[in-house]
């Protein structure tokens, strides 16, 4: 019963009319942020895990960027470490032309088939990002970064927006230990880290701590003046 209703719950929190299998209606979720689909009944109702499973499904592009979607200027953008394309293909459907970069071919792969099936298109770029790969800089309009942390970037990724662009990054936070991994310090930004080191940005919106209560993380939106 009680999975019952955290269902109907999350199924109303993103206007589908029932949410039967987490299975399906994560399956779903990888190929189309508008979740408007009614699916057939199943014999069983979701797990907790399996809801919570969903609310990480990779295809659902990051809360953060889409709250903020209206401030960001179109135009070029570029997706530090995309891996499969969530957000890459969200821009991409938003009328952004998007490069995304990443060290892992299987992803990038991945990336494209959803771009396709979305009927959108990415250009991508599998490269290692410590070995500090050469982007034109101050080309794109927007920077996007997101669940992957390489201190010796930052300058970099700074230095790729234009004058005016804007830059959006989130990723984990120390407190993130209590929730489990990323668990290495390298991984996890400090308190503050990424308002400092956006420092000489104009901070647009900028949020930090416990998000839906099972990830600790800080995300920012600023644009370069
Ligand atoms: C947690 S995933 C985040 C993917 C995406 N930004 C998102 O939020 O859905 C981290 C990504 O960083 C990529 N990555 C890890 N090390 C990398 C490196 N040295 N160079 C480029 N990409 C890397 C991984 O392949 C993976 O796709």
């Amino acid at each position: 019963m009680f999975q019952y209703a955290a269902g109907r719950a999350l199924a109303y929190r993103h206007k589908t009319d029932l949410l039967l299998d987490a299975r399906m209606f994560q399956r779903y979720a990888l190929r189309s942020f508008e979740l408007t689909k009614v699916f057939n009944i199943h014999s069983r109702v979701a797990t907790m895990d399996e809801i919570k499973n969903f609310e990480v499904a990779p295809g659902r592009p990051a809360q953060f960027l889409v709250e903020n979607i209206d401030l960001l200027p179109r135009g070029r953008a570029l997706d530090v470490a995309m891996g499969s394309g969530r957000n890459a293909i969200y821009l991409a459907k938003m009328g952004f032309e998007v490069e995304g970069v990443d060290t892992s071919r299987e992803a990038i792969e991945e990336a494209l088939e959803r771009a396709r099936e979305e009927g959108v298109s990415i250009q991508t770029r599998v490269e290692d990002l410590e070995k500090i790969p050469y982007f034109d800089e101050e080309a794109y309009d927007l920077v996007i970064c997101f669940n992957y942390l390489q201190r010796s970037l930052m300058p970099q990724m700074k230095n790729w927006v234009k004058p005016s662009g804007m830059l959006v990054y989130e990723t984990f936070i120390i407190d993130q230990v209590q929730f489990g991994k990323p668990h290495t310090p390298d991984y996890l930004l400090r308190y503050n880290e990424l308002l400092n080191t956006f420092r000489g940005f104009r901070v647009l919106r900028y949020r930090e701590g416990v998000v839906e209560g099972r990830k600790a993380i800080a995300s920012i939106l600023a644009q370069k003046v």
